[in-house]
């Protein structure tokens, strides 16, 4: 039994704590009345972390790829890798089990979403928050035990073109749940998806550890009539050896190809994709990758998927009330908690909603104002005077194309370059304006392009002199996802490295980094270019690039929210709201004022 005097000195720090989280919560204007969600949230956060240690350990047990070839790690490269690997976890599958069989694993026909209602507050407002509860279940209609699966939501009005994508928690007992901030009036729709069984994650982590070959690359090397082809890659097994080691000198990006057997290294004369490797499952997992089954099927709502929302009630949500005494205390219990726990709390990865779209445009949520660029007179008023280098994958060159046909004053160089692949001039002398694109670096799986095309973008960057009136645009990552993260990251710091020395030399140098975006995962390419290596990555791109002086164009939210289906190659409705998005990072004084909260 505890003494009396114990329970004052207990009851004390508690009311201490509820004081500080109290002023804490108030700084930071957090809603009061979403504190039944901030609840459950720290509870989450904090069941995630007791398990942190262990799934640490499987990590670094995987760090294989390519030892003999792969370039070591400073200290700190290494520690910042770890914390990303670890910020990017994904639940795995309960270990000790036998493989599932289909019909154990998630089925969105038999999973519900329910739209979570409160006696407190019956009615949504503008300002508040949704939040919809989803149980999956298994083909028998058994409700899953574990999460790990790969959900998408949006919340959309046809009528007011709207349309935001949500942010999912997984529970990791087969509940996830689901948030929207309410930002427009009226009636609103919630689409639930699911992209992937977790079931089928754990095979698609399988691929992308273990079987970086499943996408091949190869090299013609040619000298006079005679001409090898050979296999080429980031790493190759040692045999069948030897190797030409074209491991970029200035980077350390890793690039090698087998030896031709009558011509020397310094005969690589192009590149190319080499072909899909197709033995990847087994008879078994082939079924976790059925479309129309269980890749990007749609959840029902159990009842009502669509909710009527007022105009916001002003000035009342901002104070605690009597009913969230309750959650008071409970919050001073989780913080106390906390206190002991802290230590080990791992950083989330949180992607905040970054905006919506509202009568078919986007308008951003962190202040940015959104301009609309609809003609040629105002793209080419705010790109006088400016030169514009668009670096990445095809993403990034549907910009480009973008621009091409919105400009007809533009004179587009032909360079005698293969048509996709470019690269690619175009400007316009009457205004003094330029626009360039260029591809990354391998690996890129395209059709053939000359050895002496390949250039990575860190060393692209690094020949700029950059200005108050340079524009440079990248999109790095559909190329990277049948490779391990590691790769990814790696790449990555090259380019951040270069970033920051060219805001360095020339910090009025505007950089837009667009995101990655889901995309139509038909037949089997899931297996090569599936959403969730896309998500993984994307979250390392926007965790490496925070803090510095860069924009984000947030394809992967555009494209969630939007009513179109997704694509690799987002439909043009998208790829001007992207363009329009660079546009305003470029000419804010040109922008519109936001309308909406
Ligand atoms: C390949 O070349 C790079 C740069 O010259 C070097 O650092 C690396 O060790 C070489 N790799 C192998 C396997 O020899
Ligand atoms: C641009 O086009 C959109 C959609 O057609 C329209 O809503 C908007 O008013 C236009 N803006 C300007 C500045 O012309
Ligand atoms: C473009 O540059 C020229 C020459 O420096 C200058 O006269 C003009 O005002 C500039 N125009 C814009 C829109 O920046």
């Amino acid at each position: 039994m505890m003494s009396l005097k114990v329970w004052k000195y207990v009851l004390s720090i508690l009311i201490l704590f509820g004081i500080i989280s109290l002023l804490y919560n108030i700084a930071i204007g957090k809603n009061w009345n979403y504190n039944t969600v901030s609840v459950l949230d720290e509870v989450q956060t904090w069941s995630r972390s007791s398990r942190l240690s262990e799934r640490l350990l499987t990590f670094q047990q995987y760090h294989t790829y390519c030892p003999h070839l792969a370039k070591p790690l400073s200290l700190e490269d290494e520690v910042e890798e770890r914390k990303l690997l670890n910020s990017i976890i994904w639940p795995q599958l309960p270990s000790g089990s036998a493989p599932p069989s289909l019909l154990q694993t998630s089925d969105p026909v038999h999973s519900r979403f329910t739209i979570v209602t409160s006696k407190i507050k019956p009615s949504w407002y503008v300002g508040d928050q949704l939040e919809v509860q989803i149980q999956l279940r298994d083909f028998k209609g058994q409700p899953k035990r574990y999460g790990g699966d790969l959900l998408l939501a949006r919340l959309h009005s046809p009528k007011y073109e709207a349309g935001v994508a949500g942010q999912v928690l997984d529970h990791e007992n087969g509940l996830y749940t689901v948030r929207f901030p309410l930002l427009w009036e009226g009636s609103a729709q919630v689409d639930v998806m699911m992209v992937h069984s977790s079931e089928a994650i754990a095979v698609l982590r399988r691929l992308r550890d273990h079987r970086l070959d499943r996408v091949r690359f190869t090299s013609t090397f040619r000298q006079g009539d005679q001409s090898e082809k050979m296999m080429c890659h980031i790493c190759l097994p040692p045999e069948p050896g030897p190797i030409c080691n074209f491991t970029d000198v200035r980077t350390g990006e890793p690039w090698y190809c087998y030896k031709p057997k009558m011509l020397s290294c310094d005969t690589r004369y192009n590149h190319a994709m080499g072909g899909y490797a197709i033995d990847l499952l087994t008879d078994e997992e082939t079924l976790l990758f059925q479309n129309g089954k269980n890749v990007k099927v749609p959840i029902q709502a159990s009842t009502m998927d669509t909710i009527n929302v007022l105009p916001s009630s002003k000035g009342t949500a901002n104070l605690p009330t009597d009913t969230s005494a309750f959650y008071f205390l409970i919050h001073i219990i989780v913080l106390v908690i906390n206190v002991d726990k802290g230590s080990q709390k791992p950083d989330p990865v949180k992607l905040a909603t970054s905006g919506y779209y509202y009568q078919g445009s986007w308008r951003p949520l962190d202040g940015v104002p959104m301009g609309q660029f609809n003609d040629s007179s105002a793209i080419t008023q705010c790109l006088t005077n400016k030169s514009v280098y668009l670096y990445g994958d095809s993403t990034m060159r549907q910009w480009y194309e973008y621009f091409s046909s919105m400009l007809p004053d533009l004179k587009k160089f032909y360079l005698g370059k293969p048509i996709k692949l470019g690269p690619f001039l175009a400007v316009d002398t009457k205004h003094n304006m330029l626009l360039w694109y260029r591809i990354h670096g391998p690996p890129m799986r395209t059709q053939w392009v000359m050895s002496n095309d390949l250039r990575y973008i860190a060393n692209e960057l690094d020949g700029l002199t950059g200005s108050r009136d340079t524009v440079v645009a990248l999109s790095i990552w559909a190329h990277f996802t049948t490779l391990p993260v590691e790769v990814y990251i790696n790449r990555l710091r090259d380019i951040r490295k270069a970033v920051v020395r060219l805001l360095n030399r020339a910090p009025g140098t505007l950089v837009v980094i667009r995101t990655a975006n889901p995309q139509s995962l038909e037949q089997d390419v899931s297996l090569y270019n599936s959403d969730w290596f896309s998500l993984q990555q994307d979250m390392v791109l926007r965790a490496m690039f925070k803090g510095l002086n860069v924009r984000f164009v947030d394809a992967w939210q555009m494209v969630v929210a939007h009513h179109e289906p997704h694509n690799l190659h987002p439909l043009r409705p998208i790829v001007k709201t992207m363009v329009d998005m660079m546009l305003s990072y470029i000419c804010p004084h040109r922008s519109s004022n936001n309308v909406g909260i």
